[in-house]
């Protein structure tokens, strides 16, 4: 598209590292648009207009896009988008990136999509849907451990449970259940046969029925080296994941990601955002563990690193309804995200640590920022589990990791915590 074409002002809805490398890619836009972000973090504010929005108050953000006359919004996190922001705003007669509440049930409600996969005939793990304990009991008895049980609607990732035992597959279940531990996630409850494999993440841009499917990547789930410990909103990435061959990318897209974008269209769900499909490589072929309706992170700021094509223009295209034919155009080489965390994560954490970030950072390296604040006295501190992402790339993953390390090595604040070895599996493979 011409840039003078595009909008000229866009509000990013969010405060994360995914939001911060969204704001950074609208800000390098040819079109030279003004970015404004509602709520941001102190890294946000130094590229973007901030505005004390949260990012789950719908009629702030729609009565802030109305006043500062944003001609675009692009969604970050889920919560909004299952609150209706996109609806209100479209009702307001602003473009928005993100779906609408009806498509964002495809990440609130984990029955939702799975009955979708079933109807549509799209690989996805074997299962059965619960609403009481006894039956709930019996059918796992009749199975094989390891098995997973899954709490319907959003629980921030914590509605997962994937039991070696039977012993914790029951508990699982009278938690979910009968517990409310999960809030309204509980009640509805999924059992599903366990998937083995590598997992990748797959971003595809959808307007209606045509998409873009964007570069590979692969996130780092655990908090710990060696995948130990609990899961996370996810401490590092990479792109390209090459587990993902020519050769599975092309059965990905036939048997997932064809077939699920017409699913969706054809359910009378007029998506336009990302449809983020979590998939296991299994020994059967690429199957569907989950998807979201947003970008993932920090899978994002791994993978806009990568687009030579602009990405304001790319989701443009897809609010506009015109992403059929629109091909774009990646850089060779790799990208890598190390994300920075305050020790605790995911469980308690401290916040307010004074941050120091080198003035002068590597060519090719961004520190992107996450839970960061300034306090009172205008210090940049830390205020979030996952405080900072820093990026690199280079011709090679080794590179690129080694220059995101050499970073991550020289900020200092005093819970700083990161994993040492994102990349490294595929890094092992070559
Ligand atoms: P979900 O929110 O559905 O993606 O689940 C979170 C994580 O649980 C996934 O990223 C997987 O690591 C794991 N998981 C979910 N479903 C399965 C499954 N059927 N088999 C094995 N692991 C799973
Ligand atoms: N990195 C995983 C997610 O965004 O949900």
């Amino acid at each position: 598209m011409n840039p003078a074409d595009l909008p000229r002002s866009i509000l990013v809805v969010g405060s994360g590292g995914r939001e911060h490398a969204l704001v950074q890619a609208f800000a390098a836009s040819p079109a030279r648009p003004r970015v404004l972000c509602a709520p941001g973090n102190a890294g946000i504010a130094a590229d973007a207009d901030c505005f004390p929005v949260k990012a789950d108050d719908v009629a702030g953000l729609v009565e802030l896009a109305l006043r500062e006359k944003a001609e675009f919004v692009v969604v970050g996190p889920e919560a909004p988008l299952s609150l209706g922001l996109a609806d209100r705003l479209a009702g307001a007669g602003i473009p928005v990136y993100g779906p609408s509440a009806k498509g964002a049930r495809l990440e609130a409600s984990k029955t939702f999509t799975k009955r979708l996969l079933i109807k549509h005939g799209i690989p996805t793990a074997d299962a059965a849907f619960f609403g009481e304990t006894a039956a709930a009991l019996d059918y796992l008895r009749s199975r094989r451990t390891p098995i997973v049980v899954k709490a319907d609607g959003l629980a921030a990732g914590k509605g997962v449970v994937v039991a070696k035992t039977l012993k914790e597959a029951e508990a699982a279940v009278k938690g979910m259940i009968e517990g409310g531990k999960f809030g309204t996630g509980g009640r509805q409850i999924l059992i599903e046969d366990c998937l083995e494999g590598e997992e990748t993440s797959i971003l595809v841009v959808v307007s209606g029925w045509e998409y873009v499917i964007l570069p590979t990547s692969q996130d780092h789930k655990r908090i710990g080296d060696g995948d130990k410990g609990p899961n996370t909103g996810g401490m590092g990435a990479y792109s390209p994941a090459e587990v993902v061959t020519p050769a599975l990318m092309e059965a990905i897209e036939r048997t997932i990601v064809r077939p699920s974008v017409a699913a969706i269209a054809s359910e009378g769900i007029d998506f336009c955002g990302t449809l983020f499909i979590g998939i296991m490589l299994t020994a059967q072929g690429p199957k569907v563990l989950e998807f979201n309706t947003r970008f993932g992170d920090p899978e994002t700021q791994a993978v806009l690193p990568r687009l030579a094509t602009d990405p304001l223009d790319l989701l443009w295209a897809a609010a506009k309804g015109a992403l059929g034919g629109y091909r774009i155009k990646v850089r060779p080489g790799y990208a890598i995200c190390v994300v920075l965390s305050a020790m605790g994560y995911p469980e308690y954490y401290p916040t307010g640590d004074a941050i120091e970030i080198p003035l002068v950072l590597p060519a090719d390296v961004a520190v992107l920022h996450a839970g960061t604040a300034r306090d009172a006295a205008g210090r940049l501190v830390t205020a979030g589990g996952r405080v900072l992402g820093v990026t690199a790339v280079a011709g090679s993953l080794a590179e690129a990791a080694a220059r995101a390390y050499r970073t991550c090595e020289s900020i200092h604040f005093a819970s700083k915590y990161y994993r040492r070895d994102i990349g490294a599996r595929q890094l092992r493979r070559v």
